[in-house]
């Protein structure tokens, strides 16, 4: 035989010379959920390990973070049910949980990269990500809301902006009012291609977020389709972002490995809450060896070609690397 492939693969150190896809702490983003209230930190039901957190707890967090080598956040904040309107009019005060969230973390570890969640439905008295009528979810009204949301954002600190929501023609109409506000360093990270998933299930117990009625599917694409993911990317570039989100992340791996062919701007790739649990109920089984599986997660988003990884995981990653 002239050709043995495992020649390469017989001993550690030829293993890792050969190596494609290296993980570092500097690849995540970690979300964060963040609750009112003093010396909160209670642990999300179907999330093991994961925490809401009020603002004290939060930045006792971001400081640890930063000493793993983490150097981004994710914000998300849980709403009061009395706080939650159509209109999501919580969602715009400037002195909402959100912008004391970001600069709660900036007071503490200015240099983080906050990045935060820019959509209706933690503030939606219908658990939707736009204002409803007659049973519809309004698109253009919407967009409004999230432009005066992330400029808000922005005021508050924010790094970046992520909205999550997939109305059509937002990342123009935030990029404008962030321009027409001079918050011209503020940058876009869109959820471009966010699929309607049955994975988002423990994040809306996170964030008693769930639709009241109906699903998410005439605005979150439909799980079938490969090519709309990437007309969504372009048309995103086009009208501004300066980071492209694929979401969930493992059961679209296809569609981050697509998207790395086909746009320049860096990719982020989102394993959302279902694949963290799903690895954490298998592991507290027995079944799966949990960091092995996680591990092996995260390579599986370098090796599909995302530069961003969102996770869950991101904590425990970082505890390995060092
Ligand atoms: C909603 C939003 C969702 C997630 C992030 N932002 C859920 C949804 O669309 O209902 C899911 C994240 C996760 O499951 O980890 N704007």
């Amino acid at each position: 035989m002239k050709i043995r492939h495992r020649r390469l693969r017989q001993n550690p150190a030829i293993r890792a010379l050969v190596k494609e896809n290296q993980i570092s702490t500097s690849d995540f983003l970690v979300p964060l959920f963040v609750v009112e209230g003093e010396g909160v930190k209670e642990e999300i039901k179907s999330m093991p390990n994961y925490y809401r957190m009020s603002l004290d707890n939060l930045k006792n967090e971001v400081q640890e973070l930063w000493k793993l080598g983490l150097k981004a956040v994710l914000l998300f904040v849980k709403v009061p049910d009395h706080l939650k309107d159509n209109e999501g009019t919580e969602a715009i005060n400037p002195d909402g949980l959100m912008p004391r969230a970001i600069k709660a973390v900036k007071s503490v570890c200015p240099d983080i990269l906050v990045f935060t969640d820019v959509a209706l439905d933690p503030y939606s008295s219908f658990g939707h990500d736009g204002v409803v009528e007659d049973g519809e979810i309004i698109n253009d009204k919407t967009v409004s809301i999230l432009a005066e949301m992330a400029v808000m954002h922005a005021n508050a600190g924010a790094d970046f902006v992520a909205p999550s929501d997939m109305m059509d023609g937002r990342i123009g109409v935030i990029r404008e009012a962030l321009e027409n506000a001079h918050h011209t360093h503020t940058g876009i990270m869109s959820y471009s291609a966010k699929y309607a998933s049955a994975y988002y299930g423990p994040f809306r117990d996170a964030l008693d977020s769930a639709p009241g009625f109906g699903d998410k599917r005439t605005y979150q694409m439909d799980p079938s389709n490969s090519k709309e993911a990437i007309k969504e990317i372009l048309d995103d570039a086009y009208e501004g972002a300066d980071l492209i989100m694929v979401k969930p992340g493992m059961p679209y791996l296809d569609i981050v490995a697509l998207a790395k062919q086909k746009t320049e701007l860096p990719i982020a790739v989102y394993q959302v809450s279902g694949e963290y649990a799903m690895i954490k109920a298998a592991a507290e089984k027995g079944w799966l060896n949990e960091e092995e599986a996680m591990m092996e997660s995260i390579m599986a988003f370098k090796r599909a070609g995302a530069s961003i990884i969102a996770s869950y995981f991101a904590k425990d990653v970082a505890k390995l690397l060092i």
